[in-house]
This record gives structure tokens, C-alpha cells and sequence, in this order.
């Protein structure tokens, strides 16, 4: 049964990958409910903190130290009929898989991927730390495909320079056309602030084949995240927040 993998990710800190993780894959569990997995791949693990799996048996690292099956590690988050497949940040494993048994297994994430589609999932959605390490090298050659999130700053701009030249190195080390990147979100863009509208409309005329997906600046996501619910469960998400996470849902759910 054909899944996608989806990966989001960039190396640089607090640009919104959490965010968009958790709520495209809340999104895509509006269209095939209990059939998205969301695997939190970040050691901080800020994703299962958010979406609050009611138990924690396992976790992400107990499944690729072998000590685990993956069906006993995945847990349902507390909303949208979404499934998680945690990592505890403070006492997980993850970072010690990421600096031992990891560095000699680069695709470890695949067999990952394939049990979750085994289990009849449609969707896995990573969320990715900000890091280029073991995890984040074999969740980004599992996926089929990566979507960058940046702030609308001109580091930014020179985030994603760095992002794909590590991708374009990774693919050539591994020897795999794996993760195909063609879709961008800028986030959190404030029309009254001149430099993101700046930053935008050069994006725009510079994107090529790339499809970009704006955000405004939107407290939905803050409250989301305290309240353990999605976007959609909150009630107060701007009309285009929910307009354009609909619209990245469907494009990037067609493949
Ligand atoms: N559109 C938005 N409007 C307002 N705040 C936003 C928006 N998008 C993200 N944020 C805020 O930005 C902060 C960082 O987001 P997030 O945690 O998703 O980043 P991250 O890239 O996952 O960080 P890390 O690199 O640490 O994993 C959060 O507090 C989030 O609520
Ligand atoms: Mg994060």
C-alpha cells in the first residue's frame, strides 16, 4: 500500500518546524482519520509534548535500538484522530542512538517508514530537529519528500542556501534521489512590518519551481501547543493560517 513520507526540516532553530509538523499532519488526519503518523524525531521532543499521547510504553529510539516493535510504540495523540510515534525529550534515548548505534546505520529510518506503512498508515509526517545528524540524515533519505519552513529574515534566505547544500551532499553520499524538495513555507509574515513583505515578493519572483506557502503571524499556534489540540480544535486560527495549511495538506497529500 503506496504511503508518502513527508519531512520537514531545515538546520536552523525556532523557524517553525514543529509548528508545521503537527499541523500538517493534523490536516492530513482530517482527510484519512487514524491513517497519520507523526514521527517526532527531534531529541527535544517537542511534538509528543504537544500532541500528548496519553502513554508513553515506547519510543522512537526503543524502535531503532531494536528493543521495541514498532505497533507497540505508536500512540494516539490527544486529538483529530492523529497517531504518534513519540520521543521523550529529558529521559529519552534518541540522542544516544543519534551519537552511537545511528552514525553506522543511515537507513534506519527507512524500516521506520515501511512498518508504519505496513500498518496502513497513508501519511508519516517527521518533525525534524535543527540539527544534521545521524537521525536527521536518515529521516531526510526516508522521506519522499522535505519542506523547508523559514522566518521571513534574510537569515532565512541563507538558512535554506545551507539546507540545500546538505541535502544535495546527502543524496550524493547515499547515493539516493530520496527527499524531493519543491515546496517552502515562509511563517509567521506581518504585512505591517516592510521587510517581511520585502522578503516575500523576492521570494516569490526568485521561487521558480518551487511552490511557497505563506503564514501570517497567527497566537493559534502558542495556544494549540499549551492546550495539547490542534489548530483546528482551538477554534480561533485566522481564517488564512487554516487557508493555507489547507491548501499545503492537499497539494503536498497529492504527491
Ligand atoms: N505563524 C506563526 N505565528 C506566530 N508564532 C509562530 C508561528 N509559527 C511559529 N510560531 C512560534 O515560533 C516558535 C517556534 O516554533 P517551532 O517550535 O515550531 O520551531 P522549530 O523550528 O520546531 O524549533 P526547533 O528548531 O527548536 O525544533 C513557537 O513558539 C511557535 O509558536
Ligand atoms: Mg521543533
Amino acid at each position: 500500500m503506496y504511503m508518502k513520507t513527508i519531512a520537514i526540516a531545515l538546520q536552523k532553530g525556532g523557524t517553525g518546524k514543529t509548528v508545521l509538523s503537527v499541523s500538517l499532519a493534523a490536516a492530513l488526519a482530517r482527510q484519512v482519520p487514524g491513517r497519520v503518523l507523526l514521527v517526532d524525531c527531534d531529541p527535544q521532543g517537542n511534538s509528543t509534548e504537544w500532541t500528548h499521547p496519553d502513554e508513553l510504553r515506547a519510543e522512537l529510539a526503543t524502535v531503532l535500538l531494536g528493543k521495541c516493535a514498532l505497533r507497540d510504540a505508536v500512540a494516539e495523540a490527544e486529538f483529530s484522530g492523529l497517531c504518534v510515534l513519540p520521543t521523550a525529550g529529558l529521559d529519552g534515548e534518541l540522542k544516544v542512538w543519534d551519537e552511537g548505534a545511528g552514525t553506522r546505520r543511515p537507513f534506519a529510518m527507512w524500516e521506520i517508514v515501511k512498518g508504519a506503512a505496513a500498518m496502513g498508515f497513508k501519511f508519516c509526517v517527521l518533525d525534524l530537529s535543527p540539527g544534521f545528524g545521524a537521525i536527521e540524515r536518515a529521516a531526510l533519505v526516508s522521506a519522499d519528500e522535505v519542506i523547508t519552513p523559514i522566518m521571513p529574515d534574510p537569515f532565512g534566505i541563507s538558512g535554506l542556501e545551507i539546507f540545500t547544500q546538505n541535502l544535495l551532499g546527502l543524496r550524493k553520499d547515499l547515493d539516493t534521489e530520496k527527499s524531493a524538495y519543491r515546496r517552502i513555507i515562509i511563517k509567521a509574515v506581518d504585512n505591517r512590518i516592510k521587510q517581511h513583505g520585502e522578503i516575500v515578493a523576492g521570494m516569490r519572483d526568485k521561487a521558480g519551481e518551487f511552490r511557497l506557502y505563506v503564514f501570517p503571524v497567527d497566537q493559534v499556534f502558542r495556544r494549540a501547543e499549551t492546550e495539547h489540540k490542534s489548530i483546528y480544535d482551538t477554534g480561533t486560527a485566522k481564517k488564512e493560517t487554516l487557508d493555507e495549511l489547507n491548501r499545503l495538506a492537499t497539494e503536498a497529500g497529492e504527491g
